[in-house]
């Protein structure tokens, strides 16, 4: 747990030192669970967006993508079901007046509860070496048992409780289980309370006509409004989809899961109208495709898995998470849902206008079903940038810092090094930079000895670094050096963009894995 604590406790600070995330209006001692992206953040940011949208619409003759405004007519809340259902379960200790999610509490002690299963794990396997069988432990092993019996019980239980609306009985559930105020250290809990997210304006000047609106909490209803302006000026045939990256806000209950869970973040959605009927086959293309996708850029498979959720949101009828293992454990960072026809049919009925398709082949008319993909963008950063971050022991002992990022991602793509700031040296690596910089991100450093200007480069995750010396003025090659590797080679000038272009290019990237 305190290894955890620390591993996370690394990403944020690299995060800021680097010039990629910090604290939103820091000078005034910061916004809660807002954040802001310096120089190198907006660039990692921008190059995962593109990622996506290439992936998912360039190369996707059927998929389109749209910018829809964050305002929405009201009454899009309504019929979405955000107004009714869009809550969390909170609770407030009485003696530290904070607030938390009754559910997360619950949750963090049931998760508390396997961690000791863990724990034996690791002690048996010391125990028993080479003959250990995990498998068989967890399942013979009975202090192994009552633990897990104990979590499944709680964990099901509380599911019950909030499918049914009985806050009473997570009330209950926090009491019988002795769970305490992490800072307080009491049991002085008020009732349990529905708490709305969407995060509410006004539109207007007058406060007599102005109007109610609401920050929209996803993204894609915009999409569905659009449904078919988008399908008849597209010409679109079923099925087919629509995407959009766009901001999302959320008035969340959080504590210090930096940019896990934010109040402004941005989402990256796509919505795929297909017959109704086909929504088993279709979902499972999708969850399939949306794996690869992520594993095209290389991070291991074991970082990955799916979660089927047992527990529905009111518009589905089958839904699942991709998890990532982040440095606090395996949490969400992107949903498939079958969503049917609940929102065209819901937008049907409270705009009063028809949402629907007419298919010739069927010759019929139908409100589509659809399958939903929603990755939150700065979820995906924080799994590719702390999956990233490593620290190394070289072989002489000494230790660096690295961020792995993969190339095609990573902010800055080269830098560009005059190995000393005389002799010309200067001039020739500043043509350099202007040669690449029409293709890449690139930066020029002549700031201290060559190897901190490696280190640095490799803190911040530039695949490449491009050293001149004084054979370059000669023969006008340079010494191009690699940040995984850190081995490095002659080259001639003329070469780097092209050697560059060939480890950095979302094509190649792309074509891995079949992600596309
Ligand atoms: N349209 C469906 C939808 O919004 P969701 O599971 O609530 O579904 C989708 O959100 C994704 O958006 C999540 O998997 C997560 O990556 C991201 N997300 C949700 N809430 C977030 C928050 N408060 N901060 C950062 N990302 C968030």
């Amino acid at each position: 747990m305190a290894n955890q604590e620390d591993d996370f406790k690394r990403v944020v600070s690299h995060a800021k030192e680097y010039g990629y995330v910090v604290q939103s209006s820091e000078i005034y001692d910061g916004l809660s669970a807002v954040y802001d992206y310096a120089q190198n953040g907006a660039e990692l940011k921008r190059n995962i967006r593109e990622y996506w949208w290439k992936a998912m619409v360039q190369l996707h003759g059927n998929i389109v993508g749209i910018d829809a405004a964050i305002f929405m007519h009201p009454t899009t809340w309504k019929a979405s079901g955000h107004v009714d259902a869009f809550n969390d379960p909170l609770i407030d200790n009485k003696d530290s007046k904070k607030r938390y999610r009754a559910d997360v509490l619950v949750e963090e002690h049931a998760a508390k509860i396997e961690a000791k299963i863990e724990k034996e794990v690791a002690k048996a396997a010391k125990r028993f070496g080479e003959a250990f069988d995990q498998q068989q432990f967890l399942d013979t092993n009975p202090r192994v048992q009552e633990y897990q019996q104990q979590a499944d019980a709680i964990v099901k239980r509380l599911a019950r409780s909030l499918e049914k609306e009985d806050l009473a009985d997570v009330k209950a559930l926090i009491e019988e289980l002795e769970i305490a105020c992490p800072v307080s250290g009491s049991r002085n809990w008020t009732e349990v309370k529905q708490f709305n997210l969407m995060f509410g304006t006004k539109l207007g000047a007058s406060a007599d006509s102005a109007m109610d609106l609401y920050l929209r909490p996803e993204t894609a209803q915009g999409i569905f409004v659009n449904f078919l302006n988008v399908q008849k000026s597209g010409r679109m045939k079923i099925p087919f989809g629509i995407a959009q990256v766009g901001k999302a806000f959320r008035n969340e209950i959080v504590a210090r899961q930096f940019i896990f869970r934010m109040r402004e973040f941005e989402q990256m959605e796509m919505q795929f109208f297909i017959r109704p009927g086909q929504q088993k086959q279709w979902y499972e293309y999708w969850k399939e495709a949306r794996l690869k996708w992520h594993l095209s850029l290389g991070i291991p498979a074991e970082n990955y898995r799916f979660h089927d959720h047992e527990k529905l949101a009111h518009y589905a009828d089958a839904a699942a998470d991709i998890e990532f293992r982040f440095p606090f454990g395996f949490k969400e960072l992107e949903g498939i849902h079958s969503r049917t026809d609940f929102d065209l049919g819901s937008h049907e009925k409270y705009s009063g206008k028809k949402l629907q398709y007419f298919d010739p082949e069927l010759d019929e008319h139908y409100v589509p079903y659809v399958i939903e993909t929603s990755i939150g963008l700065d979820r995906m950063f924080l799994a590719v940038f702390s999956n990233a971050l490593q620290e190394e022991t070289l072989e002489d002992g000494s230790t660096r810092i690295v961020l792995r990022l993969p190339a095609v991602l990573a902010p800055v793509k080269a830098a560009v090094l005059p190995l000393i700031k005389r002799d010309g040296l200067p001039e020739m690596a500043q043509q350099i930079v202007e040669d690449l910089k029409w293709d890449f991100i690139v930066q020029y450093d002549e700031k201290d000895a060559v190897g901190r200007r490696y280190r640095r480069q490799d803190a911040i995750g530039t695949p490449f670094c491009i050293t001149v010396d004084h054979q370059t003025l000669e023969d006008q090659t340079v010494t191009l050096r690699r940040r995984d590797s850190m081995e490095q080679e002659r080259v001639p000038m003329a070469s780097l963009s092209a050697r560059i272009h060939q480890e950095v290019d979302m094509k190649h990237w792309l074509l891995r894995m079949g992600a596309v």
